[in-house]
């Protein structure tokens, strides 16, 4: 079996179900249940034994160890963190906590595990950690996409944390021999994404008919994955990944944040239109900059095509029209995870924007 950290959040959540449904193998999986992680998202395994839930922190040692004495799984892949990036602004420590202090927590209990293991289960035993993009910095509009090769200069206290715990992982593979594989992935989307991110909270505010928040010019560049191919990619690298390296994983697909939300709102006018007949974009709203806003990023994904033979699924124009029908279908979730604690961050971060 394997362990898996922070599956009840975004990916983690669309991984576990991936994993069961593609690999089969029983999963133990350790999550902290934060705002971000949710047990509906794993509503469907109700009644799987493959899948072992346990609410805790990856920080604690005892626990970690005790699940690894007891499970013995072959790989342990690490999704847990906090991962919005403007809460990072307003609030850094929980970041420092979980992704830097937990993250070093987590490595000290795997070495032990894995020092104790024998031949042959030693050998093939894996810790692999999920990371960013974000951790490269801002690009330039000429510049080339992010390779492995390029400097870490991370810009928000969310980015930089995560810089801090790849870092850690690294150090335990040079200095203890640690099997570690790292991935660097771009900006998701799909099922299950809480809506503080921008594709589901447009997609939120718009059948709300609340404003449609593009923060500064809206010219910005992410680089887009459907949630699916991240996991497909992470099953590749944790299968034929070489020991110590570290893999980008993107799709190709850099769009500026304003053709994103017109995207959503262009969906929406063909799939679920307005009662007043108007166009959805009306609702949107230019608003505050965030601080230190990344300008653009974009992935290089050679080296995992190369290597390792992957590549996404999904177009942008297929994952996107599948993720706006997937919150058209499920507005129950969407509405349970609106809890009185999404409300009080959406007040502070989005302050005076009426809706
Ligand atoms: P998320 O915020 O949706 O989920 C994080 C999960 O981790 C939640 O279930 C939460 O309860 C859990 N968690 C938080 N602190 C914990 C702790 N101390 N111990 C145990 N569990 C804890 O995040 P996500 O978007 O699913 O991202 C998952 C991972 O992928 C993160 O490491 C993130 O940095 C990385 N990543 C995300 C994206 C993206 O676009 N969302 C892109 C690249 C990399
Ligand atoms: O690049 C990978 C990263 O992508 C992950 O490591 C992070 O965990 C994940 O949250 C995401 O970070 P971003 O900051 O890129 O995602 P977010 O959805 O918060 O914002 C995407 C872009 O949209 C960004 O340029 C900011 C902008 N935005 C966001 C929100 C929430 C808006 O214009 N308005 C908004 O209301």
């Amino acid at each position: 079996m394997i362990l898996v950290t922070g599956g009840a959040g975004f990916i983690g959540a669309n991984f576990v179900l991936d994993w069961l449904e593609q690999a089969g193998e029983s999963v133990i999986n350790l999550d902290k249940l934060t705002y971000a992680g949710n047990p509906d998202n794993l509503a469907s395994l109700k009644d799987d034994t493959r899948h072992i839930f346990v609410h805790g922190d990856i920080g604690d040692t005892d626990l970690v160890e005790k699940l690894l004495g007891e499970h013995r799984p072959r790989a342990v892949v690490n999704f847990a963190a906090e991962s919005h990036v403007d809460r990072s602004i307003h609030g850094p420590e929980d970041f420092i906590q979980t992704n830097v202090v937990g993250t070093f927590h987590l490595l000290q209990a795997v070495r032990d595990y894995c020092s104790g293991l024998a031949h042959p289960e030693r050998s093939a035993f894996r810790f692999l950690h999920v990371s960013t993009d974000e951790v490269y910095g801002s690009l330039g509009a000429k510049d080339a996409a992010f390779r492995e090769t390029n400097r870490y200069e991370p810009n928000s206290p969310y980015s930089a944390s995560k810089a801090a715990s790849d870092h850690l992982v690294r150090a335990y593979h040079h200095t203890y021999g640690l099997p570690v594989l790292t991935t660097n992935c771009s900006n998701n989307y799909g099922p299950f994404h809480f809506p503080e991110k921008l594709i589901p909270l447009m997609i939120v505010n718009a059948l709300a008919g609340k404003p449609l928040p593009v923060y500064g010019d809206g010219r910005q560049i992410r680089d887009w994955l459907y949630v699916k191919d991240h996991c497909s990619a992470i099953r590749t690298v944790l299968a034929k990944g070489r020991v110590g390296e570290v893999y980008n994983i993107g799709g190709w697909n850099e769009k500026a944040n304003i053709d994103i939300v017109h995207t959503v709102c262009a969906l929406l006018d063909e799939l679920s239109p307005r009662s007043d007949g108007k166009p959805y974009r009306e609702q949107i709203n230019f608003v505050a900059d965030r601080p230190g806003h990344d300008r653009r990023y974009a992935i290089d994904a050679g080296k995992i095509e190369h290597e390792l033979g992957w590549k996404p699924a999904e177009t942008f124009e297929t994952g996107i029209r599948k993720t706006v029908r997937w919150y058209l279908e499920n507005r129950d979730w969407v509405s349970n995870v609106q809890s009185g604690a999404y409300r009080q961050w959406m007040e502070k971060n989005y302050v005076g924007l009426a809706g």
